[in-house]
């Protein structure tokens, strides 16, 4: 069976020279929840752009339900659902009338507007506040009311940019809730984009890592740890003489990197080589002064494929942007 969404070459580039996104190629499946994880500026945003045809791509292909997102965009837009970035409620109305508008906006039939309304109003458990301001509202149940605006055509695919920005964890992990009933029991295919590490590994079903426009791995959150290798050992020892020739010695032992008194060594199983690596320092004299067992984690991963954590990525974007910022802001005191 063909995928339901397709996308090759694809490209974007702003103003003539900003590449936003630089020519990435993947596959949705029917059913799945796909995830885009990156950094601030990563290129997320423009591609769910691309492929709800809000923006027109440079060069490549994308295909949503077979049809192309350029060519029969008008087709393409029938067929989804988008829940953007940035919010778009309107304050002053109440949930239940930011939901007519919506109704009204996709042309859904009058008769069944109301039942239709009611029943996404109670999905995303909303009925009790349905008729009060959304000024009301805490972060958490906009964002739900968003979701069901995104839902009121019934789309088959759902593209949620950023679905829990800014969310507590606690509420987050509700919207990861109702996100998973929407493929359970309505078989519906989530396209989605997140920089939360945990939320990328719970709720996807794959996961596409992206950075500077590109994917850098692409699989599922289980076999992306796992490509790793195993666990990481992490051993701090005070002493000037090298134990790498003892910790290579242990069974099991993938690789042994150390840097001054700090040692990362790989493990296969890190439980059984753990109290062994040790046993073999201390026979040989040293002392550890302090060790810890990481297991893989989706940071690790982002690591390994990006060369930078997540957390130093968003830093390094947002001064960036800080910087871009102050350049425009003088720019417009020049004029
Ligand atoms: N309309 C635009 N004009 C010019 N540059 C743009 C435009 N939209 C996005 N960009 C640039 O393209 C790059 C990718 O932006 P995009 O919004 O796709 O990133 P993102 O991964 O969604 O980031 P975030 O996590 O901050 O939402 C950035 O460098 C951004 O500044
Ligand atoms: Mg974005």
């Amino acid at each position: 069976m063909a995928a339901i969404i397709e996308v090759k070459d694809l490209v974007k580039v702003f103003d003539g020279k900003i590449r936003a996104v630089d020519g990435i190629t993947f596959d949705v499946q029917e059913g799945e929840i796909f995830g885009f994880l990156g950094p601030n500026g990563a290129g997320k945003s423009t591609t769910i752009n691309m492929l709800v045809t809000l923006h027109r791509p440079t060069s490549g292909l994308a295909k949503v339900m077979g049809m192309d997102v350029v060519k029969e965009a008008t087709k393409v837009r029938r067929v989804i659902g988008l829940v953007p970035q940035d919010l778009t409620v309107d304050d002053d109305l109440s949930g239940r009338e930011n939901m007519i508008l919506q109704a009204d906006l996709y042309n859904v039939p009058k008769k069944d507007a109301v039942e239709r309304i009611n029943e996404l109003l109670k999905l995303v458990k909303l009925e009790d506040a349905a008729d009060r301001m959304v000024k009301t509202y805490s972060g958490g149940m906009r964002k739900r009311l968003e979701l069901a605006e995104g839902l009121i055509h019934r789309p088959k695919i759902l593209f949620l940019d950023e679905p829990t920005l800014g969310l507590d964890i606690q509420t987050r992990t509700i919207m990861w809730e109702h996100i998973r009933k929407l493929k359970q029991e309505h078989n519906m295919t989530v396209f989605m984009t997140t920089h939360y590490l945990e939320e990328a590994d719970s709720l996807c079903d794959r996961i596409g890592i992206i950075d500077n426009g590109r994917i850098m791995a692409l699989d599922t959150p289980a076999t992306l740890k796992r490509s790793l290798g195993g666990d990481v050992i992490q051993m701090s020892i005070d002493d000037a003489r090298d134990f790498t020739p003892q910790i290579q010695g242990v069974p099991g032992i993938v690789e042994v990197k150390k840097e001054g008194s700090e040692y990362r060594v790989k493990v296969i199983k890190g439980d059984t080589a753990m109290p062994a690596v040790l046993k073999a320092i201390i026979e040989a004299g040293g002392t550890v002064s302090s060790v810890s067992l990481q297991r893989p984690n989706m940071d690790q991963v982002f690591l390994e494929y990006t060369g930078r954590s997540l957390r130093d990525a968003e830093q390094a974007e947002n001064s960036n942007r800080g910087e871009r910022m102050a350049r425009a802001m003088a720019a417009q005191r020049r004029r």
